[in-house]
């Protein structure tokens, strides 16, 4: 076969022959402390609903969304990020009920906090299109295009309404320029010094992001894309990220996370602050049709999934999966 009496010189199967072995040697390790749980909570339903794009995944009640938390905690899984679905007849065009501080986000939040205290980060969705009956991040002018700084001073009114209610972190998810500084002073100046911003700095127009409509009930026809990033851009990603630091992020996040993970690592990179990857409804529906016909290995593909995400940068994965992932890398609590 060769003329080198030790060819070849290099093996690194060497280092793969046994799974003691493998797990040595393994660059990225998957935690349960990575992993934060999204989570719906809608008002005026009795027992879960299911999401049918996103099967094992519902809509929440009250009291079911108790009992995730209680779960993801036991999982060890370390935060949960809440999504508020409104009765239907309470969307408006400026979305009140975001700002409602007995809107159902506020309600779920301070439900979340009682049961659990501190023992999971809980985490709010600071957006507007769950609310508006437009189904837009933000408000409009009068030609219907989004109203970037109309939309700060209601976004401004949803940190201090989330903060009042115990988030612990706010996620500003509407790609509105200014919107990490604007919240920011909305916080300090309500006395929720304490409260951290996890800025989706980077978030594409997707179309990943097709069964989460379904989960929040969304309203919108038409699309995101005079807020949402371009996916052909990824020097723009930068930009937004300086802008977000400079504007007082604590935590940046890059949203869809599979098919961006070349922009996770960019940022990853070059940031000293903690990076989170929210792998999406779509990401999630993909796995699971397709384990469904048979034709992948789900928990697998589910893990293996996790971890190229985690390999790429993020210290943070928000995932539907997270309490079943959790309990299968074990260490809960
Ligand atoms: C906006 C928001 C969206 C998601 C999280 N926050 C939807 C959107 O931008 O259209 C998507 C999450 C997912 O697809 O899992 N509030």
């Amino acid at each position: 076969m060769t003329a080198y009496a030790n060819f070849p010189g290099s093996r690194p199967r060497r280092l793969r022959t046994t799974p003691t072995m493998r797990r040595m040697v393994a660059e990225t390790r998957l935690d349960p402390a990575n992993l934060i749980l999204p989570a719906f909570v809608r008002e005026g339903i009795d027992a879960p609903v299911a999401i049918s794009a996103m099967p094992g995944v519902h809509q929440h009640t009250l009291d079911t969304l108790r009992k995730a938390a209680v779960e993801a905690v036991s999982a060890g899984v370390s935060g949960i990020m809440l999504f508020g679905v409104p009765e239907d007849g309470k969307k408006d065009a400026r979305g009140t009920a975001g700002t409602d501080p007995d809107g159902i986000l506020q309600v779920a939040l301070r439900a979340v906090r009682e049961e659990v205290g501190d023992e999971l980060v809980v985490m709010s969705d600071l957006c507007l299109d769950e609310f508006t009956d437009h189904g837009h991040c933000g408000v409009l002018d009068a030609d219907g295009r989004v109203d970037n700084d109309a939309t700060l001073e209601r976004y401004a009114e949803m940190a201090q309404v989330q903060a009042d209610a115990g988030a612990h972190v706010v996620g500003p998810s509407g790609m509105m320029d200014g919107q990490v500084g604007v919240i920011r002073d909305a916080l300090d100046q309500t006395g929720h010094e304490d409260v951290s911003i996890l800025a989706y700095t980077v978030k594409y127009s997707s179309a990943f992001y097709g069964p989460f409509r379904e989960a929040v009930g969304s309203s919108l026809t038409g699309d995101r894309k005079t807020y949402q990033q371009d996916p052909a851009n990824a020097r723009e990603s930068l930009r937004e990220l300086a802008l977000d630091l400079a504007e007082g992020a604590d935590m940046v996040m890059v949203k869809p996370a599979g098919p961006y993970l070349d922009i996770l690592a960019k940022v990853a990179e070059s940031v000293d602050v903690p990076v989170a990857a929210y792998q999406i409804s779509g990401e999630y529906a993909m796995i699971e049709a397709a384990a469904e016909k048979g034709w992948i290995d789900r928990d697998k593909a589910i893990l293996e999934s996790l971890t190229g995400i985690r390999r790429a940068g993020a210290q943070m994965i928000l995932t539907y999966w997270a309490t079943e992932a959790a309990q299968w890398l074990g260490h809960g609590r």
